[in-house]
């Protein structure tokens, strides 16, 4: 098993009921980050690493995730006739170099049985990403090139982690770490959501993983989990110890909650450089400072 990765798996299909009522119609995939939606810049991400077919596990009113990678024919026309550069300027930022298949989730029964849905798309003797959307990670290289090149060397299925505050410990599925150099662990075993208590360690898993084509046979024997999900680490967990735990190089933005989203759109904001001085300004103005 020592293909290229070359397929994303992203799953789109959850209820969003954090960001209710918007989510009833929009997609939170679609939230925009300034004036891009996040699912752009997690693309972005999947092609720097190599990938070139994804597949979204998605469910109904989900179409527009799809319709903003695809051409718009009215714009299109407007553009040629009327030569607007600024418009295809802006249109050519979106990602188009990839193939998008989609298969649809019926009913959200858990992130284990939402990759189960990609199961003929991949075959059972290669590897493929994962990208949960609501994780957007801002750092130098791309951190799913990063882990593609962990998974060059050691050949095995790479989960991202990042040491996590011991209060959201409970939140996360966690491994039990035997550091084999820096930023390299070899996850001996893991649990899904545990108290802080029976917590093996503050190293919680985020979105990004590599996994093997082999661990559909391990979702179809798991058995509904914490929150009576089907748990994708309960799957995970029957391929350790032969797991790596790699402590990725960037800064996660998790936009999958109220706060975080507007954190994540305040740091990149702060990354722009058109719109860094008024932002501080605004900020000081608007606590005081
Ligand atoms: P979350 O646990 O964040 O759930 O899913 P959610 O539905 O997106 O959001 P909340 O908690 O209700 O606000 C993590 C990822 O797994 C996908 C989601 O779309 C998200 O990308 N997912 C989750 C599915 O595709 N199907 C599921 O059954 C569950």
């Amino acid at each position: 098993m020592s293909k290229k990765i070359r397929k994303a798996v992203i799953p789109v299909a959850g209820l969003g009921t954090r960001f209710l009522p918007y989510t009833k119609a929009i997609p939170k995939e679609m939230l925009p980050i300034i004036d891009v939606p996040s699912i752009h810049i997690i693309i972005e991400e999947a092609l720097a690493a190599g990938i070139d077919s994804v597949l979204f596990v998605t469910t109904r009113e989900k179409h527009s995730l799809q319709d903003y990678f695809d051409k718009h024919h009215q714009l299109e026309n407007i553009i040629e006739k009327e030569d607007k550069k600024e418009l295809r300027e802006q249109l050519d930022r979106i990602p188009h170099n990839f193939k998008i298949y989609s298969v649809r989730q019926i009913e959200a029964r858990g992130l284990g049985d939402a990759i189960y849905h990609a199961k003929d798309y991949i075959n059972p003797d290669e590897h493929f990403a994962v990208f949960l959307p609501d994780d957007l990670i801002i750092s130098k290289v791309p951190v799913m090139k990063q882990m593609v090149k962990v998974y060059d060397e050691f050949k095995r299925t790479v989960v991202a982690v990042e040491r996590v505050p011991k209060n959201k410990v409970s939140s996360y599925g966690i491994i039990k770490a035997k550091k084999i150099r820096e930023r390299i662990y070899a996850a001996e075993d893991m649990q899904e959501k545990p108290p802080l208590k029976e917590a093996f360690s503050n190293l919680g898993i985020v979105g990004r993983y590599i996994l093997p084509g082999t661990i559909f046979e391990n979702i179809a024997k798991t058995k509904p989990g914490v929150k009576g999900e089907i748990q994708i680490t309960d799957a995970i967990k029957m391929l350790t110890p032969g797991v790596i735990g790699y402590e990725f190089e960037g800064l996660r933005c998790d936009t999958g909650n109220k706060f975080g989203y507007i954190q994540t759109v305040l740091r990149y904001a702060a990354m722009d450089k058109n719109m860094k001085g008024d932002l501080k300004k605004e900020v000081k103005k608007l606590f005081n400072l």
